[in-house]
């Protein structure tokens, strides 16, 4: 085989490669929208198992896969306290667990109990009659790495817009957004 043609079967073989990554990237969200509103939440009242971690908010991947193992079938739920651009990595305060149950639903003693075998808090959280959402496509894992880079950004900027000042005068949130957090320890 000439060298040339060597040379262009390698310069198709990355073409493939650039091109698959890309596509995997755009597939995982690169591009998608994000919605971002402010209304009602999309869960009522929820009752969680959860457990407290410190550390960068970029390693909290362990956290869920504990929590998923014990009831894969329950929800994922994660509360974030600290502004990461604000303070050290390793004094970033969250929690990580699953919604045992919501609304009128009881939540199973046989999940709380397992869950608090295995080391987790259980509490149960009000319902809130209006928030701030944003909405993200969840593709591949790869969505929770482009989710953060391509959310948080425009939800900071939507905070900051008019939309958000007057959706705020017209709907007052129930639960004063300073006081809860601390409760839960
Ligand atoms: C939600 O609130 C209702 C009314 O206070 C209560 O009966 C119910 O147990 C709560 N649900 C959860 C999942 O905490």
């Amino acid at each position: 085989m000439s060298e040339f043609l060597l040379l262009v079967l390698i310069l198709v073989l990355v073409a493939c490669i650039f091109v698959t990554i890309a596509a995997f990237v755009i597939y995982s969200g690169l591009l998608a929208d994000v919605v971002i509103k402010t209304g009602s939440p999309p869960v009522k009242n929820v009752t969680i198992a959860y457990k407290f971690k410190q550390g960068s908010y970029r390693d909290t991947g362990a956290a869920y896969t504990e929590s998923c193992s014990i009831a894969p079938k329950l929800s994922s739920i994660a509360i974030f306290y600290d502004d990461p651009k604000e303070k050290p990595s390793d004094q970033c305060r969250y929690i990580v667990g699953s919604v045992l149950s919501e609304g009128e639903d009881k939540p199973d003693d046989e999940t709380t109990k397992l869950y608090q075998k295995f080391g987790f808090k259980v509490f149960s959280l009000p319902e809130v009659s209006h928030a701030v959402t944003a909405r993200f496509p969840c593709t591949s894992p790869l969505s929770h790495v482009v989710g953060p880079y391509r959310v948080y950004p425009q939800l900071a900027a939507y905070i900051e817009s008019a939309a958000y000042a007057t959706a705020l005068t017209i709907t007052k949130p129930q639960i004063p957004i300073d006081s809860k957090p601390a409760k839960m320890f």
